[in-house]
């Protein structure tokens, strides 16, 4: 089952940056999508963990050879960083049910990042933890206690640390919902959009 319809605000406002992004479910069978080095470079012998990577690389090839890439494997850094082919970015997610993928040319973003969650409850603890305290006096405790500012965190996280290879706690990172634009402490900035349903989508890309 494909998810992301051609209708959803995120994939139009993706393609408006042109940047191609995908989800759907994983299911049986989409370990075998991981190319013999990538499952190598994974080194789990874990089948739920390879049918997600799976799932997610599978759909970043078909994401790719759209943009006209050849098809490649998609490595991984000693970070877990993914490495795409020259002149390409990209950026993957899974949770248990869904695997997500972006990716678009060098010439049109600097980089991007995706992340998905099940739309839940954060625990309370958490929620201190992921909301910065300009944030909590901004938002209210609907959005305060889910994982709207978690998933668009980690989608900014994953846009920025493959260049600046910086660490970022949650609280390091300051949303601004209404323009759409997160900071991380040390100054680099990221556009995002964000889509909830029964999943959480987000995507990131670098702005500086
Ligand atoms: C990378 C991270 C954000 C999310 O990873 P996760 O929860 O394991 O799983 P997700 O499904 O969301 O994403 C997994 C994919 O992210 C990618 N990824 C992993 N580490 C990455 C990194 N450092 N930079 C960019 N992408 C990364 C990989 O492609 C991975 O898929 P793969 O293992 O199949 O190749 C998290 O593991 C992490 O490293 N967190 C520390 C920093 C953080 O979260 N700070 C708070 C937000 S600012």
């Amino acid at each position: 089952m494909t998810v992301l319809p051609i209708t959803s605000p995120l994939r139009a406002w993706a393609e408006r940056r042109n940047i191609l992004i995908g989800a759907r479910a994983i299911a049986p069978g989409d370990e075998a999508k991981l190319w013999p080095e990538e499952a190598r470079r994974l080194g789990s012998s874990l089948l739920d963990r390879l049918r997600a990577s799976g799932a997610a690389r599978g759909l970043a090839r078909d994401l790719l050879s759209s943009l006209l890439a050849p098809p490649c494997a998609i490595l991984a850094d000693a970070d877990r960083v993914p490495l795409w082919p020259p002149g390409f970015v990209g950026s993957l997610a899974h949770d248990e049910t869904h695997a997500l993928a972006a990716v678009a040319r060098e010439t049109d973003v600097a980089a991007l990042g995706v992340d998905l969650e099940p739309a839940r409850r954060l625990e309370p603890e958490m929620t201190a933890l992921v909301a910065t305290p300009a944030e909590r006096a901004r938002y209210d405790d609907e959005l305060l206690g889910g994982v709207t500012l978690f998933v668009i965190k980690e989608a900014v996280f994953k846009a920025l640390f493959p260049a600046d290879r910086r660490f970022l706690e949650f609280r390091d990172v300051e949303v601004d919902l209404e323009a759409g634009i997160a900071r991380a402490r040390y100054g680099a900035r990221c556009a995002f959009f964000w889509e909830s349903g029964v999943k959480i989508y987000a995507l990131a890309t670098r702005e500086s």
